[in-house]
């Protein structure tokens, strides 16, 4: 068999549109045009990378992005005072502190996180909105695992019913990952490092989401023929050469869809951040 590629550019192309247009109605309707502050420290490449192609998608969708550099040498206090300012500013809805933190402040992240606005928290890294997850009422749900469901549902792939295994128990991803699909009447189970028997527990998968961050460390022998791969993984082996946690070659004979790295997951994220900030200023208006 030879699996379906799920293209991220696809559907991040599909998702980016329905943000357009909510947009239009927010400015039409109520005269508003989102806002999102993406608040970068310090100089890490990649992190420079990402932060260019949010400001740029926001450009893309008529949202208006400010992108706050602060030097390396910024303090925890300094950049609290940021976030408050920016929780108090109207014409901003969204608020993003770009993830990982310099080392001098980086042991600080929890607190950094936690004094965003929850209605301006466009990760949904905040406890209000991870308990709002937990209990079914969610608001603003983390941007990668939102957009594989996004991508699951545009794709036509049914969830109900299905067993849905996730390797990762991150906060960014597994974690509400594992609410994401149960929301969706899948019966998931979660492994992670001490996991015994993992490929065991994985070859039961109809849906088998990879996202604990170990280069092309799912092989042909843990997937299911016909089930519906997810790989969340973005792994640097070289300079230029970049893998997910998927052996992809190998999967995509068993598999019966599976999404590339890279070109797959990774579009999604941006995509459903504007969502996200859509949704932000909604909730703010109380639209
Ligand atoms: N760095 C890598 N991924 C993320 C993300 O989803 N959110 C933030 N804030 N930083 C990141």
């Amino acid at each position: 068999m030879s699996a379906k590629i799920l293209y991220g550019k696809d559907f991040a192309a599909q998702i980016k549109e329905s943000a357009r247009a909510e947009v239009e109605k927010l400015k039409n309707n109520f005269n508003l045009t989102p806002g999102l502050a993406v608040i970068i420290v310090g100089e890490n490449p990649a992190s420079q990378v990402y932060v260019r192609n949010k400001h740029k998608t926001c450009e893309e969708l008529g949202i208006k992005s400010e992108v706050v550099e602060m030097p390396a040498s910024t303090s925890k206090d300094e950049l609290l005072k940021k976030i408050d300012e920016l929780n108090a500013d109207k014409s901003i809805n969204g608020i993003l502190v770009q993830l990982p933190l310099p080392d001098a402040i980086k042991n600080h992240s929890e607190e950094i996180l936690n004094r965003i606005d929850p209605l301006k928290d466009v990760d949904g890294f905040h406890p209000v909105n991870v308990g709002k997850l937990v209990t079914g009422s969610p608001a603003l749900v983390p941007c990668t695992p939102a957009g594989c469901i996004e991508m699951l549902d545009l794709a036509g792939i049914e969830i109900d019913g299905k067993r849905a295994v996730i390797i990762g128990r991150s906060n960014i991803v597994g974690k509400p990952m594992l609410h994401l699909l149960m929301a969706k009447n899948a019966t998931v189970t979660v492994c992670h490092s001490h996991t015994k028997n993992l490929a065991e527990v994985t070859r039961e998968a109809d849906i088998l989401v990879a996202a604990m961050g170990k280069p092309k460390f799912v092989t042909a022998d843990m997937i299911k023929a016909g089930a519906v791969v997810i790989d969340v993984g973005i792994n640097r082996i070289a300079p230029k050469k970049l893998v997910g946690d998927v052996d992809f070659d190998a999967a995509a004979e068993i598999a019966s869809a599976i999404t590339p790295v890279p070109g797959g997951v990774g579009l999604l994220t941006v995509a459903m951040l504007m969502k996200n900030v859509v949704t932000a200023a909604k909730l703010q208006i109380g639209a």
